[in-house]
């Protein structure tokens, strides 16, 4: 396969889409650093991405999310698992683009639904959110942003990533 460029291999999509396992797997095939952005704010912050909406409001998570991304711009040969409200920002999406392939891993709604039925992690999915509207709302933010997109449904995380390594190598 052909040697894939040094630009950062950018994941994006929607809640339980499986961005952050595929890119554990994506950087351990790689052998490249991975940079979960939740779970990097998470730990630099001290606490759940839930107490961090809860504590301070989305706003706030939105701009840690910001500088984030100003920061991962820097570096190269990154796998970056985004949280699903990243490309939302334009300067996130533009900077993530131009700095990194960017592949958008979806679903359809119905198996969302099911990954998403019992997660209590995710902010965003209380009791009253219409996981429809939300998901109907961000897909032209996620087509907008990527330069591929993958299907997961009934897939393999293997097959997934070896499907993101085959974009990458056309792309190189
Ligand atoms: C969010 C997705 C979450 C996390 C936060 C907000 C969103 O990440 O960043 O709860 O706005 O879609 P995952 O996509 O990894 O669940």
């Amino acid at each position: 396969m052909k040697q894939i460029s040094g630009k950062n291999l950018v994941l994006i999509g929607f809640m339980g889409t499986g961005k952050t396992e595929v890119a554990r797997l994506l950087a351990d095939l790689l052998n490249r650093r991975l940079v979960d952005m939740d779970k990097l704010i998470e730990q630099r912050e001290g606490r759940s991405v839930t107490e961090i909406f809860q504590a301070r409001g989305e706003k706030y998570f939105r701009q840690l999310e910001k500088q984030l991304v100003l920061e991962l711009v820097t570096r190269r040969r990154l796998v970056i698992a985004t949280g699903g409200g990243v490309v939302l920002d334009q300067d996130n999406a533009a900077a993530l683009r131009q700095t990194g392939l960017v592949v958008w891993l979806d679903a359809d709604l119905a198996t969302l639904q099911e990954r998403l039925k019992d997660d209590e992690t995710r902010p965003l999915l209380k009791k009253e959110t219409d996981l429809a509207a939300l998901y109907q709302a961000r897909l032209p933010f996620y087509q907008a942003a990527a330069h591929a997109k993958v299907d997961t449904v009934g897939k393999l995380l293997r097959t997934v990533a070896t499907e993101i390594l085959e974009i990458s190598a056309q792309n190189a």
